[in-house]
């Protein structure tokens, strides 16, 4: 069974990768997950804000914390809140790198063009073997269009992208009015690839005390319905490479994902809930699945379920919209 897949230039042994999550602060587990067979490993990222935050410390020799910036910053973790400084950042690619014979994929969280991104070239000195660029962004000014935000991205993805030699791919939101357009932009900025999709932690309110709490709620299978259909969509116009996160637990996930399009998976929620041997379970009843099915290696699947062969993909999303809401009776 050949289950190795190509994935931003790089040959993966199998499609299932770590996504960007906590697993990577810890070598001796980055090192179970490599056992459990993850085929590469995301770093948890490195943000704008923190990089920022740590660079302006520097020249006003004063500790970034909440109180010493203007207020907008203020919602911001301290210094010491951070899992890693950026220094430390780039010592675990080292220490990773040292450590695992798997790729090592560092992750940078931002979305506007500025001094941050020079972290990319230093990822890359440090070994990283590609970045994954989050462009989480929640935009809340009411002065502020869709094709401004948009220009924003694709100027920061340039910027990231032309500053390095290794693979960049760019972890996206769902929410752009149209997906398919945005991907191709961010491949003609020089993107290797695309995730699909950000995961938003959504606030919940407490009516009794009045108070906003982020919460941070693991992802569950539904979740990965909107991935199918975005991989189906995107992926028949894409040259790159895509990668679904969002709801993978079980091999037909994996599966699934595959048919629609995707050259990878990533795991986290799963891997949170039941460990790194869950991985191991999940490329067992993927190798299984795929041979009672008798295909001898995955790309016969992929993107087998896309909108490759479908003459009018929008008018087909359409009829299936309707003919869902007509199908319930009273
Ligand atoms: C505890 C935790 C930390 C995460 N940290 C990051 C991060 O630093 N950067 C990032 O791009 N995504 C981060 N994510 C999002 C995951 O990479 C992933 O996109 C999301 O959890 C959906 O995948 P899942 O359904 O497999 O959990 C984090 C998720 C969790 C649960």
């Amino acid at each position: 069974m050949n289950l190795t897949t190509q994935y931003l230039g790089l040959t993966l042994k199998n499609p299932l990768v770590v996504g960007a999550s906590p697993f990577c602060d810890d070598v001796t587990m980055a090192q179970r997950l490599e056992e459990a067979g993850a085929a590469a490993v995301t770093m948890h990222s490195l943000f704008e804000e923190q990089i920022d935050a740590e660079q302006l410390a520097l020249t006003r020799h004063v500790d970034a914390t909440a109180e010493s910036h203007a207020e907008a910053t203020s919602y911001f973790p301290a210094h010491s809140e951070y899992q890693l400084s950026p220094d430390q950042y780039l010592l675990q690619i080292l220490r990773l790198k040292k450590a695992l014979s798997i790729p090592v994929i560092a992750s940078l969280n931002g979305s506007r063009p500025g001094g941050w991104i020079d972290y990319a070239r230093r990822m890359e000195r440090a070994g990283a073997d590609a970045i994954e660029l989050n462009l989480y962004r929640l935009i809340t000014d009411p002065a502020m269009p869709a094709d401004e935000v948009e220009a924003g991205m694709v100027a920061t993805v340039r910027d990231v992208t032309s500053s390095v030699e290794i693979p960049v791919s760019v972890k996206i939101s769902p929410f752009h009015t149209s997906p398919t357009f945005f991907a191709c932009e961010l491949e003609r900025a020089g993107a290797a690839g695309v995730v699909l999709f950000n995961r938003f932690y959504q606030p919940e309110i407490n009516a009794e005390e009045l108070e906003v709490s982020p919460q941070l709620k693991l992802s569950d299978r539904s979740e990965l319905l909107l991935r199918l259909r975005w991989l189906a969509i995107i992926s028949p116009h894409l040259r790159g490479s895509l990668a679904a996160s969002g709801g993978v637990h079980a091999a037909i996930d994996v599966v699934k994902a595959l048919l629609a399009g995707a050259h990878v998976v990533q795991l986290v929620s799963a891997l949170l809930q039941h460990g790194p041997q869950h991985l191991a379970m999940v490329l067992e009843d993927l190798r299984a699945w795929l041979a009672e099915h008798e295909y001898t290696e995955i790309s016969q699947l992929r993107g087998a379920m896309n909108h490759q062969r479908c003459p009018d993909p929008a008018g087909f999303e359409r009829a299936n919209y309707i003919r869902i809401l007509q199908s319930w009776r009273i």
